[in-house]
């Protein structure tokens, strides 16, 4: 990671297609984001990744893909309506609202404390010390289901994913025929009303997480709150790359902590903008199953077989944004570097994210032989790879370059030696070597 700027980002991620503003011809819309041709691609590979590891590489973890809006009942049952709230504070002056404990410079929920420490604060928007008493404000975002718009339709898009995991806890272990422990995986878009969305794409009012709710008995809370923890961990340094001094741990204490949760440990990661939440654990105890087993009246109690007791299994969550995930990778991998005296931007991606695996470039494009050969080789690597490139534009030396700002792990050279002796020339991004490859091999020295 180079000394890189959250600009840099932006401007790379809107240049290169990864992001744009959501209805920017329209001004955009605050806390709302487009992903582009790149971006789509490399935001599936992270979520493959993840469904890889999560589900597939994993005994007894089940996917799922719940509907966003449920009935309301089950985010009253949950406590969001009641408790998921953000502190905001609001300034007597100008009118604008803040969330008081970035204003305050402190991760807490403690209306008292954050008081005296906004004491002294004036309004970032203003400049006036005309800031009011903090409160809390809820962030669930509301719609109404049905032709009639009244308190009778009210529903709500879902803050999380998490909720429909309890609320098909027995449809799944039922039709899985799962024991403890098992899980319950799934990744799709979640809604906040953030009061500030900020920082692009980190933090916004729509989401997209990757989740897995672990069911557990409650005497092996520990053993399992560690597992998954070092599961986060391993996963962004092993599977994405990502290098470990950018990342470290944060334990929430009491007054940090969600309403669900009985411990939190996130992974921060050094975001351009500073050391920032990426991943966390929650041990979530027996709180979702039981609220809902009270709210509904269904059983969503375990029966152990061997020991013929029944007990509320107690839940291990891991929980990470897509968005967050796809920042960090870019900002981890971002370098500028001087080769033979010239600068290049080069995105040292993992190829297995890499959003364009290959590109493949006749040396000229007015030459009928060499463009044909090379639109054979495209074929052939379209069929064995993920998205592949076509690439004619301009002299070789930006075609590298641009290959480099957009991670491509390999270029693909067609030229008049190809046609003589079916090889191709491959450059590799990080050594910027150059290799003869034989045609019949190419897809191996690719793999
Ligand atoms: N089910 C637990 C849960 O939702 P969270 O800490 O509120 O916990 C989990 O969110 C992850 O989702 C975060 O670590 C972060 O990666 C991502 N996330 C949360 N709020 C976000 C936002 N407003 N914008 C982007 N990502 C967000």
């Amino acid at each position: 990671m180079a000394d890189v700027s959250l600009d840099d980002i932006v401007s790379l991620a809107k240049r290169r297609g990864f992001v744009f503003q959501a209805s920017e011809i329209y001004g955009g819309l605050a806390g709302f984001w487009d992903y582009g041709p790149l971006g789509v691609e490399l935001a599936n590979n992270l979520k493959a990744e993840w469904w890889q590891a999560v589900v597939r590489e994993q005994d007894n973890i089940f996917g799922l893909d719940s509907a966003i809006i449920q009935n309301p009942k089950l985010w009253e049952a949950s406590g969001h309506v009641a408790g998921f709230t953000d502190p905001l504070v609001d300034c007597k002056n100008c009118g604008a609202r803040h969330r008081a404990d970035h204003l305050a410079g402190k991760d807490t929920n403690d209306l008292v404390e954050l008081e005296k420490l906004l004491k002294n604060k004036v309004c970032p928007t203003c400049g006036k010390n005309t800031l009011m008493k903090p409160r809390f404000y809820n962030m669930m975002m509301k719609t109404w289901v049905g032709p009639v718009e009244d308190e009778s339709s009210v529903a709500y898009l879902r803050p999380e994913t998490a909720g429909p995991m309890f609320t098909n806890f027995q449809n799944v272990r039922e039709t899985m025929r799962a024991k403890l422990p098992f899980g319950i995986a799934q990744i799709g878009k979640a809604f906040r009303n953030e009061i500030s969305p900020r920082d692009f794409i980190f933090r916004t009012r729509e989401l997209e997480q990757m989740e897995m709710q672990y069911f557990i008995y409650p005497k092996d809370e520990k053993m399992a709150y560690e597992k998954w923890r070092k599961f986060a961990w391993d996963f962004l340094t092993q599977r994405l790359g990502i290098a470990e001094a950018h990342l470290q741990w944060h334990e929430h204490d009491e007054s940090e902590r969600a309403h669900y949760a009985k411990a939190a440990h996130d992974i921060y990661f050094k975001f351009p903008q500073g050391f920032k939440e990426l991943w966390g654990t929650h041990n979530r105890t027996d709180f979702d199953l039981n609220n809902h087993l009270k709210a509904s009246g269904k059983d969503l109690q375990y029966f152990d077989d061997d020991t013929k007791e029944r007990l509320t299994p107690y839940v291990i969550e891991s929980s990470v944004g897509v968005g967050r995930m796809l920042v960090a990778v870019l900002a981890d991998a971002y370098h500028e570097e001087e080769i033979n005296g010239e600068k290049r931007t080069v995105l040292k991606l993992d190829p297995k994210i890499a959003p364009v695996k290959v590109a493949v470039s006749p040396l000229l494009k007015n030459k009928r032989e060499l463009v044909d050969k090379a639109r054979g080789v495209y074929e052939l690597l379209k069929k064995e790879f993920g998205l592949v490139m076509w690439d004619d534009n301009g002299n070789i030396g930006k075609r590298y370059r641009r290959q480099d700002e957009i991670g491509t792990p390999f270029c693909v050279t067609i030229d008049f030696d190809s046609i003589k002796n079916d090889t191709v020339t491959v450059r590799n991004r990080d050594t910027t070597k150059q290799e003869v490859v034989k045609i019949d091999e190419l897809i191996t020295t690719l793999r």
